[in-house]
């Protein structure tokens, strides 16, 4: 058997790359006692391909006979090095591709100068075992929460807009600067992203300036972020109430972070699905001020 080749993923090998991602999910799910969630031919996911485009030399896949049985794919966001996506197909874990892998990403959050190491994990031994050894501690559950019709109304009640405050078309700038203030570095470009991915966004404005503002794509709540707690839970439910138009219902991945946040929608009904974890090797930005779009760009 010849050993692993570690190389760079071309844009080419994205769909290739994409059908070990969702083997390796898929096995984790079932092993877990869990439906597989994505059909074996799932198309790769926007975000996916966002992250190839704006870190092209922390993408990796791991190339044995001739087949891609492993990949990694890491960004870099200012001081942060966030490990995106990590996955090896299911008979070949446990054989040290991930290590490899694991390492090539690593090195090149240092070559970008990144200060601050993170993810957002699955409860894989494996998986967990590697973070812990790059130095990424669990700091808190990310609990995913579904919510229908009626709990978005309970929701949309519980916030309660202030006559003060005006729920407002967003701004890009606007949310350009609230995201860099709570994430502690500028997201522009993963902005951007998310718009032209179709997202629709909300603001939340307090005296002519912007408190709080949240994306949504479809059912999907997120990135959001908020001035206080207060805002973030109001564009959240601003946003709700948009996804649920019609009698349908929202999801969103909530960080244990977001105390107040996470204890409103569970008040309102929303529904607690499978928790997985941010590990992080500091903390850093205001994480009780930010909703994260998802598990790929964070
Ligand atoms: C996570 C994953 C990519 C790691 O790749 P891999 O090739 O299986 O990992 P490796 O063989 O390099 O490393 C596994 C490590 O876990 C250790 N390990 C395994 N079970 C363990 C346990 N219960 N406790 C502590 N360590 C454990 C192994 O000893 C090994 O460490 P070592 O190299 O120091 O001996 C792969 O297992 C995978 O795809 N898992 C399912 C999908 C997933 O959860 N991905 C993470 C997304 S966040």
């Amino acid at each position: 058997m010849s050993e692993p080749h570690i190389r760079k993923v071309r844009p080419d090998e994205l769909e290739e790359v994409w059908r070990v991602h969702v083997a390796s999910s898929n096995d984790l799910l079932v092993r877990r006692g869990r439906p597989a969630a994505r059909p074996t031919d799932a198309p790769v996911a926007s975000d996916a391909r966002a992250g190839l485009a704006s870190d092209p030399d922390g993408y990796f896949c791991a190339v044995e006979e001739g087949q891609i049985r492993g990949m990694v794919s890491a960004l870099v966001r200012g001081r942060v090095w966030y490990l995106s996506m990590f996955f090896v197909l299911p008979g070949d874990q446990g054989r040290s591709l991930g290590r490899a892998l694991l390492e090539r990403a690593l090195a090149y959050g240092e070559a970008r100068g990144a200060e601050i190491r993170c993810t957002w994990a699955t409860l894989d031994p494996r998986a967990q075992a590697r973070y812990v050894m790059a130095g990424m501690a669990p700091r808190w559950p990310i609990y995913r929460l579904d919510g229908d019709a009626a709990a978005v109304t309970r929701l949309k009640a519980r916030a309660g807009l202030d006559p003060r405050e005006r729920e407002l078309p967003c701004d890009p700038g606007a949310a350009e600067k609230l995201t860099a203030e709570v994430f502690g570095h500028g997201r522009a470009d993963d902005l951007a992203h998310w718009r032209s991915d179709g997202a629709a966004a909300v603001a939340i404005e307090r005296g002519g300036e912007l408190a709080a503002f949240a994306y949504r794509r479809g059912q999907r709540i997120g990135p959001a972020a908020g001035r206080d707690e207060t805002a973030l839970l109001q564009a959240v439910a601003a946003a709700a109430v948009a996804g649920a138009g019609g009698g349908g219902s929202v999801t969103m991945r909530v960080p244990g972070a977001c105390a107040s946040l996470l204890e409103a929608l569970v008040s309102c009904g929303f529904r607690i699905g499978d928790p997985t974890l941010f590990m992080a090797s500091r903390l850093f930005g205001r994480p009780e001020l930010y909703l994260p779009s998802g598990p790929i760009l964070y």
